[in-house]
Parts: structure tokens; sequence; C-alpha cells
């Protein structure tokens, strides 16, 4: 498969995955596909809560449940919503604990790629493992 290839169908994943979405107050659902260097896909859907704070976006849900099985690394993360909005700040800093060159898919809900970009982008600055030893 090419990268190319391989993007469409994390995006793809990420737009099956969507339909999980529990999101009951803003009714903004999202889907997400993260790909590890070992060549898993995890899935994430944002998962609201009549607490409303305790709602998770679903790049998180896709990062904690790789990070809780084994992963480390990943290569890169398809974000699927209805208009092809962006990752939140703390999604951004979540992702950049693991790698500031994961490659970021922003899509809508037809699949269509709205963005291909870098976490390295999306958080310029972030703050890292390494500035806590230095
Ligand atoms: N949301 C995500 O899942 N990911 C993002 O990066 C942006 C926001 C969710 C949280 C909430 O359930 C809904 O979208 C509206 O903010």
């Amino acid at each position: 498969m090419s990268a190319n290839e391989e993007w469409q169908r994390l995006i793809t994943v990420a737009m099956e995955a969507r339909q999980w979405a529990y999101a009951p107050y803003s009714n903004y659902a999202v889907g997400a596909a993260l790909l590890s260097a070992s060549g898993k896909t995890y899935e994430g859907v944002n998962i609201e809560n009549a607490a409303y704070p305790m709602t998770i976006c679903a790049e998180r849900v896709a990062v904690f449940k790789a990070v809780s099985e084994g992963e480390r690394q990943f290569l890169a993360i398809a974000v699927v919503t209805k208009n092809g909005g962006s990752p939140c700040g703390a999604c951004r800093q979540v992702l950049a604990e693991f790698g500031l060159d994961t490659t970021v898919l922003i899509a809508n809900e037809d699949g269509k790629l709205v963005l291909s970009t870098t976490v390295r982008e999306l958080l310029p600055g972030a703050f890292q493992p390494e500035d806590l030893v230095k």
C-alpha cells in the first residue's frame, strides 16, 4: 500500500468509527483512527458527559487506547468531523507527548482530506518530556 492509500484507509476507518461517537449535547460527532509504528490501527470517538467537562475527545481516546496496549510511537492520526474541524489544543499536547512528527490528517464527513499536517506544525513550541529534565 502506498502512503497515500494508507492515509486514505486511515481516514475511512475514522469515518466509520465516527458512528460510535457519544455526543448527545454538542451533536458534533468526531471519529479518529491512529496508526502505530507497529502497524496497528486504534479507533477513537468523542464521549460526552452530562457533567460537560468530563467529555473526552476522539483523538485522546485513540491515543489512550493505543498507549494502554503498549504503543508509544505513531505514524499518523486521521480525524473526521462533519466539517473538517481541527484537533483541539489538549489533543495536540497529548499527541506531542509521543512525537512531533506524527502526521495529522483532517477530513470531513465525506472522507475528503481538508488538511494534511503534523503535530509539530499544529503545536509549535510544544512542552515536551525533555523539558522536565533540562
Ligand atoms: N472534539 C473532539 O472529539 N476532538 C477535537 O479535537 C475537538 C472537539 C469533541 C469534543 C466534544 O464532544 C465535541 O467535539 C464538541 O466540542
